[in-house]
């Protein structure tokens, strides 16, 4: 990779109301679930559990002690239908064009805004997502402080939003899914 890893070792996951969250996402048995900087893949386990084995998810991360993490937990729990796949989302992914129902970044986007990689990194988004998927967003609330990073890295929902919009997403829906997070749901016009 041309740039730094930011983020690697450290998941939102526990700060989160996953109800709320797999709620908004409203993944169905069957779905395909693109979690891009899934870190040890806490997020994927989670979707995985909700979409069955008729679904399928694809964790992708360039951290390589997180991938490999995450190979062994569904090793153990005999999670055949994840897709730990190790590689730098600021490059063509892997994956077959239009196949994902719900492209997700949970605290990544704004590591690939400071990376300079998000322009690439949508482009594969919009080029793998199912015409009528979503991509779902989690970022931290624009505070200083932690948990999170600095806030001048930290993305409100509306910095978020004027991001994506020159890719052609718009936002379905933002809600809070804990104290220091918030999700934005987006479409693809
Ligand atoms: C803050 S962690 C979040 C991990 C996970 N989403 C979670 O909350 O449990 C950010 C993750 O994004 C990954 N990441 C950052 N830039 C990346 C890139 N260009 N390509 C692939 N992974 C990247 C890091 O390795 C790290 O695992």
């Amino acid at each position: 990779m041309g740039h730094d890893l930011h983020g690697a070792g450290r998941s939102s996951f526990d700060l989160i109301d996953a109800e709320l969250l797999f709620s908004g996402l409203a993944l169905r048995p069957g779905s395909t679930f693109l979690d891009l900087g899934c870190g040890r893949g806490n997020y994927a386990i989670a979707a995985a559990e909700l979409i069955g084995e008729a679904g399928h998810v694809y964790a992708v991360d360039a951290w390589e002690e997180g991938i490999e993490q995450l190979k062994s937990a569904l090793k153990d729990r005999g999670i055949r239908h994840v897709s730990p796949i190790l590689a730098d989302i600021g490059q063509r992914l892997p994956l077959e064009d239009h196949s994902i129902d719900v492209c997700f970044a949970a605290t990544v986007f704004h590591d690939l805004v400071r990376e300079n990689v998000h322009h690439q990194a949508l482009l594969e988004v919009k080029r793998t997502l199912k015409k009528d998927g979503s991509l779902a967003v989690v970022e931290f609330k624009k505070f200083a402080g932690r948990p999170g990073p600095a806030i001048e890295v930290k993305l409100s929902p509306g910095e978020l939003a004027a991001i994506l919009a020159p890719h052609g997403f718009f936002s379905r829906a933002s809600t809070e899914i804990g104290p220091h997070n918030y999700l934005t749901i987006f479409g693809l016009l």
